[in-house]
């Protein structure tokens, strides 16, 4: 039997997004071939402009392919209703952003329970898990306060917890460490790279930062939208 671990949880087949403008096109990412197992910590990296938040948005069912086929843990991205890729953005996926995206008039826990709320789930269930989530980050002692009450690094470990609640396979973060200094940085990637570890969460990162090159099981790099290898 295969290791669990040998699945593939991302498939992409010349993957390609074209933003049209006017009557002109920009390329986001342009055929890129792609397999992800589960249980992998991939790293993207790439510069400023080279398609990681456009790969990020179609794996993460925010956007839709231009061309190209997409599975992400078994749903088939190109052929989905608006209902499935809801269900999808909810339940199987987790994202992160650099800017955090909190709700500023929920507290930290509201915050959290947020996504299990959409999906159906009442306070009183998803309370208990957000304050493990809560336990586990460190942030306990902070689940009344408002986000601007928050450090950076205190907001990001909330939004990791709110991509949490809904017990997601895997977890896309699109440059989580944007917005941090590096010690905090180093505090967001080590936690998200114990989920991996410890709770065997497939990890996504896209950054042009080192921090997170280390912890990385496969490492991938985009150049104008195309799929670069890397050392
Ligand atoms: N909504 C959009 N409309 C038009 N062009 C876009 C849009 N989003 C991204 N792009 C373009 O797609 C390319 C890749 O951008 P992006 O995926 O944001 O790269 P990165 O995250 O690596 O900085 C860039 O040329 C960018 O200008
Ligand atoms: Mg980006």
């Amino acid at each position: 039997m295969k290791p669990e671990s040998s699945r593939s949880v991302i498939s992409a087949k010349g993957l390609t997004r074209v933003y049209k403008l006017g009557d002109s096109e920009v390329i986001g990412i342009s055929q890129v071939d792609l397999e992800i197992a589960a249980g992998e910590l991939v790293v993207l990296k790439g510069n400023s402009g080279s398609g990681k938040s456009t790969l990020l948005s179609l794996l993460a069912g925010l956007d839709r392919p231009t061309r190209g086929d997409l599975t992400v843990a078994n749903h088939d991205l190109n052929d989905t209703s608006d209902a499935d890729l809801t269900h999808f953005r909810r339940q199987v996926v987790g994202m992160i952003f650099q800017s955090f995206n909190l709700l500023p008039t929920l507290n930290v826990l509201e915050n959290i329970c947020l996504p299990a709320l959409l999906a159906g789930k009442s306070v009183a269930e998803s309370r208990p898990k957000a304050m493990a989530l809560l336990e586990w980050l460190g942030l306990d002692a902070r689940l009344n306060h408002l986000p601007a009450q928050l450090s950076g690094g205190e907001m990001q470990r909330t939004a990791i917890a709110r991509a949490l609640i809904n017990d997601p396979a895997i977890i896309l973060a699109d440059e989580p460490t944007g917005n941090l200094d590096s010690r905090n940085g180093q505090i967001v990637i080590d936690l998200l790279a114990e989920l991996n570890r410890k709770w065997d969460r497939t990890v996504f990162i896209a950054t042009h930062s080192t921090l997170a090159d280390d912890r990385a099981s496969v490492k991938i790099g985009l150049k104008d939208g195309m799929l670069t290898s890397l050392p």
